[in-house]
C-alpha cells in the first residue's frame, strides 16, 4: 500500500493502474464503517484509492474541525488490512492551493437545504465541492459512500448525474455497534452514559419504520412522538422526518421507497440516522 501525499504524483501513478479503480472518500478517524466501504471497494476494483482529508470547507466555524482526531498511522493499518492499494492524504494547501474560498462551487440546492442542511448552513456545499473535485482527481469508475450518512449520498447521487461524471456511486449499508449505534467517528465524543443511551436514536426510527411497514400512514404523529421520545431521553432533537428516499421531500400517503431520518445533539456529539422502507 502506497501513501501519496502530493496530487502530481497521484495523478502519475494511477496512469499506471489497473482499472477499474474504486474511490473511498473518508475524513480518516477510521471504524468498521470506513473499513466496509473499502472491503466493499476491494471487491469490485482492481485498484482501490482510499482519500483521507479532513476537509475545511464542510465545517462550519463552530464545528469541530480542530478537534477532530486525525490518526493517519492507524487508519493506514484499518486500510492494509482489507487490501486498499493507494492512501492519498494530501495537505489542506494542496487540495485548496489558493485558499479554501474559491469562486467555483458545487451546490445542490433542492437536497441540500433541508434536514442537516439547515442545521449546518453550507455543509453540503463544501461536501459537495471536495467530492467532485476529488472525482475529477482520481476519476474513477465506481465510488463507495455509506447511507449512514443518507442525505449526502442522494447529494452525491444527484451531482454525478447532473454534471455527467462518468462514474458508478456505489451506497453501502450503515455499520452499526451490537446494540443498534451506527458507527461515527463522533461516538468518542460521547461520555459513558451517554454512550449508553445513544442507541435510542436508531430505536427511534426503527419503530416509526415499523409503523409504517404496518400501513400506518400517520407521519406526523410518528414524528412527533419520536421526537418526543428522544427529547425525553435527554436528546436535543435537530429533526426527526419522514422522507421519499430519492428526492428527499416530506412523505406523502404516494411514497413508495421512505426514509426515516433523525439527527440529534447528546451531550458533545451531534449524532445522525436513517433507516428506510420501500412500500410493498
Ligand atoms: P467521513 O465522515 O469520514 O465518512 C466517509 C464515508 O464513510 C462516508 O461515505 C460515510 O457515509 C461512510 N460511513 C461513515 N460511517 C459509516 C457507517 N457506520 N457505516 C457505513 N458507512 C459509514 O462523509 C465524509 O467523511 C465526508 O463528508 C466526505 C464524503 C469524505 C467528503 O469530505
Amino acid at each position: 500500500m502506497m501513501r501519496i501525499e502530493q496530487l502530481v504524483e497521484l495523478r502519475a501513478t494511477l496512469r499506471e493502474c489497473p482499472r477499474p479503480l474504486g474511490l473511498v472518500p473518508t475524513m480518516g478517524n477510521l471504524h468498521a464503517g470506513h473499513v466496509e466501504l473499502a472491503r466493499r471497494a476491494r471487491e469490485t476494483s482492481a485498484t482501490v484509492v482510499t482519500t483521507i482529508f479532513v476537509n475545511p470547507t464542510q465545517f462550519g466555524p463552530n464545528e469541530d474541525f480542530d478537534r477532530y482526531p486525525r490518526t493517519l498511522e492507524r487508519d493506514e493499518e484499518a486500510l492494509a488490512s482489507v487490501g486498499t492499494d493507494i492512501v492519498f492524504a494530501p495537505s489542506v494547501d494542496e487540495v485548496y492551493p489558493d485558499g479554501r474560498d474559491t469562486p467555483t462551487r458545487v451546490s445542490v440546492d433542492a437536497l441540500a437545504d433541508t434536514l442537516c442542511g439547515l442545521d449546518r448552513p453550507g455543509h453540503f456545499d463544501g461536501v459537495a465541492t471536495v467530492v467532485t473535485k476529488l472525482f475529477n482527481i482520481v476519476q474513477p469508475e465506481l465510488a463507495f459512500f455509506g447511507e449512514k450518512d443518507w442525505q449526502q449520498l442522494t447529494i452525491i447521487r444527484r451531482l454525478a448525474y447532473d454534471l455527467d461524471v462518468p462514474l458508478e456511486i456505489i451506497g453501502v449499508p450503515t455499520v452499526r455497534a451490537d446494540d443498534g449505534l451506527a458507527l461515527s467517528s463522533r461516538n468518542q465524543y460521547l461520555s459513558e452514559e451517554e454512550r449508553a443511551r445513544a442507541p435510542k436514536l436508531y430505536q427511534t426510527i426503527e419503530a416509526i419504520r415499523i409503523g409504517l411497514a404496518a400501513g400506518r400512514r400517520d407521519f406526523d404523529s410518528l414524528i412527533a412522538r419520536g421526537a418526543s421520545e428522544l427529547a425525553d431521553a435527554g436528546f436535543d432533537v435537530d429533526y426527526v422526518a419522514i422522507r421519499d428516499a430519492r428526492t428527499l421531500a416530506e412523505a406523502s400517503p404516494e411514497t413508495h421507497e421512505f426514509r426515516i431520518l433523525a439527527a440529534a445533539q447528546l451531550g458533545g456529539a451531534r449524532l445522525i440516522d436513517n433507516v428506510g422502507h420501500r412500500a410493498g
